[in-house]
């Protein structure tokens, strides 16, 4: 079979990757993919751009593609897998109307009202008189949302009230960041551990990928504007039997069967982001309708099952009849960025790594990488996610860090404790 992939960041990397090691794949194509995925073996680039969805469509045509994976969630929420189903495609990822899961938070959260899925008390705004009213009367702590897509730069939280008035002005007043934030959501401020609960999904059936958790913050001790994701590790610890046993009946379930009883079949990947309390309740932060980033890295370095066979399960039915396999071991992957990621960055600088000594049991997930006259060069935020397995969360995270010492280009910067509460937790035990 011939697969393409869509997107270009370290996700699409570890799906292709997993993806070309099924027996049944002869190839699989990454539009437009990275550095990393023009090295790979079994794996090729081809140069179109994922909203350019007529040259996609034409792409799979030609080359006699049998199945295209959707990696980012621009195109979902804009409605490649439409597109494609309209062409006779075959296509993994949710339609337009699933994916306002994750395209509109002022969707997600009276879906889950609706629903009765636990998440944070809110309202929906687009005066920004009337919002800064609200945020007088409730007061803070609370977190302000941009309605639709900003790449992951629309929700503020706000510790005071002068803080949620201004990031209410930025996105009402200011309309930093235009159409997706004609409407802002205010909503409760939850503390807590937050945890990644990922799922494939087809034909109403559901499986879950092994737990991760995910480290947002740019900073050492999760402080600092929240980014993309700076590390990932899987299992997530605080994620026991009972603990998946509540998520899936509370919030998986119900979002599968709430969608259906609303006329939407949800197919593709879909991540819930939970804020876990004190007390071992899940609450619903956002929805994703797409594999985690980074959370994939480690969680494809420990799918044992074929990534191919899973997909066609969830398009054709039978996803409840299947055994997930998952390696034992631990996975933690380290992001390296770009010196001054989240925000403005130099691109084009030459990363130096001999990969021929990559210890075992360790990869080099690339995302904002391209070829530049054979030589690998920066050209994102979030660069690499160098990422390892290991008996043990520590073991896997001094494993990535012995990589991420060989790595080397102008003012790199990574964080040196993810998976800090995870080996806590280990070292308490
Ligand atoms: P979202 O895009 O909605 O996941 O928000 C990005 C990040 O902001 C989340 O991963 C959380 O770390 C944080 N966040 C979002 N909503 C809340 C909330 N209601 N309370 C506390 N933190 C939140
Ligand atoms: N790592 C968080 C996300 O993919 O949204």
């Amino acid at each position: 079979m011939k697969i393409l992939v869509i997107g270009s960041g370290g996700r699409e990397h570890a799906l292709a990757w997993k993806l070309s090691q099924s027996p049944n794949v002869e190839r699989v194509y990454v539009a437009p993919g990275n550095a990393g995925t023009a090295q790979e073996p079994g794996i090729t680039n081809v140069d179109i751009a994922i909203t350019d969805f007529e040259g996609l469509a034409k792409f799979c045509d030609v080359s006699a593609i049998d199945l295209t994976v959707v990696g980012p969630e621009g195109p979902l929420v804009n409605g490649i897998v439409d597109f494609f189903h309209d062409k006779g495609l075959r296509c993994f990822g949710p339609n337009q109307a699933a994916a306002q899961l994750e395209g509109s938070k002022a969707f997600s959260k009276a879906f889950m009202q609706r629903h009765n899925i636990p998440t944070g008390h809110y309202k929906v705004f687009e005066s920004l008189d009337t919002a800064l009213t609200h945020i007088n009367e409730i007061g803070a702590p609370l977190v302000i949302k941009a309605d639709g897509l900003a790449a992951g730069k629309g929700v503020f939280l706000a510790h005071t009230i002068a803080e949620a008035k201004l990031a209410a002005t930025e996105i009402l007043g200011e309309q930093a960041f235009g159409e997706a934030g004609s409407q802002i959501i205010i909503e409760e401020f939850l503390f807590g551990e937050e945890v990644s609960f990922i799922c494939m999904v087809g034909k109403g059936e559901v499986i879950a990928m092994a737990t991760s958790q995910d480290h947002k913050a740019r900073d050492e001790g999760d402080v600092g504007p929240n980014t993309g994701g700076m590390g990932a590790y899987s299992p997530a610890p605080i994620v026991d039997a009972s603990l998946h046993q509540r998520i899936m009946r509370d919030v998986i379930n119900p979002t599968i069967n709430g969608l259906r009883d609303e006329g939407i079949e949800y197919c593709g990947f879909l991540y819930a982001g939970l804020m876990i309390d004190s007390d071992g309740i899940p609450q619903v932060l956002e929805y994703n309708c797409r594999f985690g980033d980074p959370e994939t890295q480690p969680i494809m370095m420990r799918l044992d099952s074929d990534l191919l066979e899973l997909c066609n399960l969830a398009l054709d039915g039978g996803l409840n009849q299947t055994n997930v396999r998952w390696n034992t071991k631990c996975a933690l992957g380290v992001v390296m960025a770009a010196d001054g990621y989240p925000f403005g960055y130099a691109t084009g600088l030459l990363i130096e790594y001999d990969q021929t000594t990559t210890q075992s049991e360790c990869k080099v997930f690339h995302a904002g990488t391209r070829l530049e006259n054979k030589k690998i060069v920066t050209s994102g935020g979030r660069v690499l996610c160098v990422t390892a397995l290991g008996n043990t969360v520590q073991e896997a995270s001094q494993r990535a860090y012995r990589e991420c010492e060989k790595i080397r280009w102008d003012n790199a910067y990574y964080r040196k404790d993810i998976g800090h509460k995870a080996i806590t937790r280990e070292t308490a035990k």
